[in-house]
């Protein structure tokens, strides 16, 4: 059988832009090269796309020419990537770029992970590892999955949003007075779109609030405050299109306050304990609640669906899903699965057939009127 031709998209502007290095290069070793070839493209931290089908170690992909995205957003294959440096061979990024299979995309946040770039692999028609454009943008926008879960019954922190300028026009001070009247001390408040927790801070006093609200502001437009909760913090990975599976669920201990960006990356003290320490109900709850997120959210491929577990109540509340999860062969994303009996290689396999499955379905969708209708206007009569 021939062997299928995976791109596996990795680096991105984000913050998160080493941590993508280091999961896509755990990806490139563990994918079964009899059955896959391998092509890598890596996007700077300029936003630059580097292409090559050859096996290089992945920071110097980075350094290899680069290769310029449509210029319109219409093409239908990436087969329009060509070189911009002039002398710069052609041939091996475009026949590279020209021959992908399906993609597995493993760019954390903005311009990774929220939906953008799905949508430029849904106008090359290429199929793709994780979920779709809207599910994946919703998942980036902590206001709006708040919202959707909130409304299909899952529990989530109390919380306020402030939008479209608000913070600006109302001033941070009474913004703070609003929030706190609504959800209280202490309160964590949030960049609506953000990840690792940049921009993230828990307020205890009011002059915090109004210092996290500045800050937040600096990084989105959109801005949450949330009750804080004394909680555990607890992950479920989920796997699948229609009929998503829930892994056994884990426990992060960080050793700080919050699990922030130093804690995530660069804290060693930072453990995964697996399975999490719970009782046999509260495992089954958890895991129910992390496929009724999931679907609530129209996740696909797959999601890890982050709770805070209150301490004092032992009630679960649905933080937060992540589309591209930390994929180091230490995350918690595989890890999960390897505990629930699925090894990385096998977790990475089933990523790609349903990536191809949905892809499949997708194209049997018809997508032009039944052939019987009228269009709208060439009817006759008044009109
Ligand atoms: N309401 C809350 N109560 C208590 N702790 C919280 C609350 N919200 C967030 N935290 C803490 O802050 C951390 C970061 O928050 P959150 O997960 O919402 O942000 P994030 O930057 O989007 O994370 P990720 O990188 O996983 O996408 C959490 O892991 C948790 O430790
Ligand atoms: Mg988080």
């Amino acid at each position: 059988m021939a062997k299928l031709r995976v791109g596996l998209l990795f680096g991105g502007r984000s913050v998160e832009h080493d941590v993508s290095i280091v999961s896509a290069t755990s990806i490139l070793s563990a994918l079964d090269r009899s059955r896959y070839e391998v092509s890598l493209i890596g996007v700077d931290q300029e936003g630059r796309w580097h292409l090559t089908s050859a096996d290089r170690a992945l920071p110097e992909v980075l350094a290899a020419p680069s290769v310029m995205l449509p210029a319109v957003p219409g093409a239908t294959t990436l087969r329009a990537l060509e070189p911009t440096r002039a002398g710069a061979s052609p041939s091996e990024p475009s026949a590279a770029a020209a021959q992908l299979d399906v993609v597995f995309p493993i760019i954390h946040g903005r311009g990774g992970e929220d939906g953008t770039l799905q949508g430029l692999l849904e106008l090359a028609e290429l199929p793709y590892v994780g979920s779709g454009v809207l599910s994946s943008a919703i998942q980036m926008d902590k206001d709006i999955a708040k919202r959707l879960l909130a409304g299909a019954g899952l529990p989530v922190t109390p919380w306020i949003t402030f939008s479209g300028g608000r913070l600006d026009r109302d001033g941070l001070s009474a913004a703070a007075e609003r929030a706190e009247s609504e959800v209280g001390l202490p309160a964590f408040v949030k960049p609506a779109n953000s990840g690792s927790s940049v921009g993230i801070s828990r307020a205890d006093t009011m002059a915090e609030l109004v210092a996290a609200l500045g800050l937040a502001r600096r990084y989105d437009r959109k801005v949450i405050v949330e009750a804080a909760v004394d909680a555990r913090e607890i992950e479920v990975a989920v796997l699948g299109n229609d009929e998503p599976e829930a892994s056994i669920p884990g426990e992060i201990r960080a050793s700080k306050s919050f699990y922030d960006y130093e804690a995530k990356y660069h804290d060693a003290s930072t453990q995964l304990l697996i399975p999490a320490d719970l009782d046999p109900d509260e495992t089954e709850t958890i895991r129910s609640l992390a496929i009724a997120a999931y679907r609530a959210l129209e996740a696909e491929g797959m999601a890890r669906v982050d709770f805070l577990f209150e301490r004092s109540t032992r009630r679960f509340f649905v933080n937060e899903l992540n589309s591209l999860p930390g994929f180091t062969n230490v995350s918690m994303y595989p890890k999960l699965w390897e505990a629930s009996g699925l090894p990385y290689p096998r977790l990475l396999d089933r990523l790609i057939e349903l990536a191809l499955e949905r892809h499949d379905r997708r194209s049997k969708l018809e997508t032009h009127p039944p052939a019987a209708t009228k269009p709208i206007g060439s009817g006759s009569g008044a009109s």
